[in-house]
């Protein structure tokens, strides 16, 4: 497959690119800036001008997208920028991939849709969460990930048989440097998240290793006819970046979860990936108890 992946540059991007590389698919990476490993399938664009997307699409005529592209961190930047940007871009590169005739689209979404962390209080209606639960995001890049899942949902709408499309809520992302002591999305180490349990309770103790949501992406990719037009999964390690159970954590932290976690069995994560292992097969196979170096 002719893939283009759109942030290929990025934290998940360069192992995604990596990822589908090895797996002998020709990629091309477009992103604002250049990555680390294999500069010659990057080139520079900006996904937010209308006319950039549709020139970048139509110079790849990709069979598959991957849209990665994103003001990734929560509050890094205004919130009406974060809310503008992440929007246009899900639009633009969707629209784009269509007009250039690409068959499949993944678009990025992630689990902050849920909505945990807010200040009001939260509290889940089950656990583990699945892609049944209620969205309730509470700021502005959790509802730019949602406006996401929407414009890829419209465009399955829009589209019927013409192109395929799905969206991945992908755990916080920890890439391969980041289990020899590089510092994670947020700033500290893998290590730190763990001992200090506050550091990783604001995402509910998630967690994926990078390769795992790159391979996620390369079944899904090869088998999209497979699974129903607009499917959303959640992509995360199978067991909770804690070093307790989720049932006891969770309610020191989140005291809505209390009564609720009790279901957590043992080192369980707070996040089901059933949807995938269903439709697809998939299943992870990292953790951070044989990664952490
Ligand atoms: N990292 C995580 O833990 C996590 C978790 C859930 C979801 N996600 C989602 O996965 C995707 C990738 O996340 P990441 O951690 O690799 O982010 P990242 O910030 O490392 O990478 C995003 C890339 O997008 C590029 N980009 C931003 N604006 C652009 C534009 N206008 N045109 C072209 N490129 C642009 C950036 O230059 C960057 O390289 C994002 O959509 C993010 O919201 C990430």
């Amino acid at each position: 497959m002719r893939i283009l992946v759109t942030g290929g540059s990025g934290r998940l991007g360069e192992s995604v690119v990596q990822g589908l590389l090895q797996a002998g698919h020709d990629v091309v990476s477009v992103d604002l800036r250049a990555p680390t490993r294999h500069r010659e399938h990057w080139f520079a664009a900006d996904l937010t001008v209308v006319d950039e997307a549709s020139w970048a699409l139509a110079r790849v005529r990709p069979d598959a997208v991957v849209h990665l592209a994103a003001i990734a961190v929560p509050f890094s930047r205004p919130e009406r920028e974060i809310l503008r940007t992440n929007t246009a871009l899900a639009y633009n590169v969707c629209r784009s991939a269509l007009d250039a005739g690409a068959g499949t689209v993944v678009v990025a979404s992630s689990p902050t849709v849920v909505g945990y962390g807010a200040p009001t209080g939260w509290a889940p209606s089950y656990l583990p969460i699945d892609e049944t639960h209620p969205v309730r995001p509470w700021n502005a890049y959790g509802l730019s990930k949602l406006m996401a899942e929407h414009v890829m949902r419209m465009f399955t709408a829009q589209a019927g048989d013409r192109m395929r499309l799905a969206a991945i809520r992908p755990c916080y992302v920890i890439a391969e440097d980041e289990w020899a002591g590089a510092p994670t999305q947020q700033g500290h180490t893998v290590r730190e998240r763990l001992d200090d349990p506050a550091l990783a309770a604001g995402s509910l103790f998630n967690y994926v290793d990078a390769r795992d949501a790159a391979d996620f992406v390369e079944v899904l990719l090869r088998r999209a006819e497979d699974v129903p037009n607009g499917e959303t999964f959640f992509v995360g390690a199978a067991d909770a970046l804690a070093r307790e159970p989720l049932a006891e954590l969770l309610p020191r932290y989140h005291p809505g979860t209390t009564g609720i976690a009790d279901v957590l069995a043992g080192t369980g994560s707070a996040f089901s990936n059933a949807n995938a292992e269903r439709l697809l097969g998939w299943k992870p196979e990292r953790s951070w108890r044989t990664e952490l170096r």
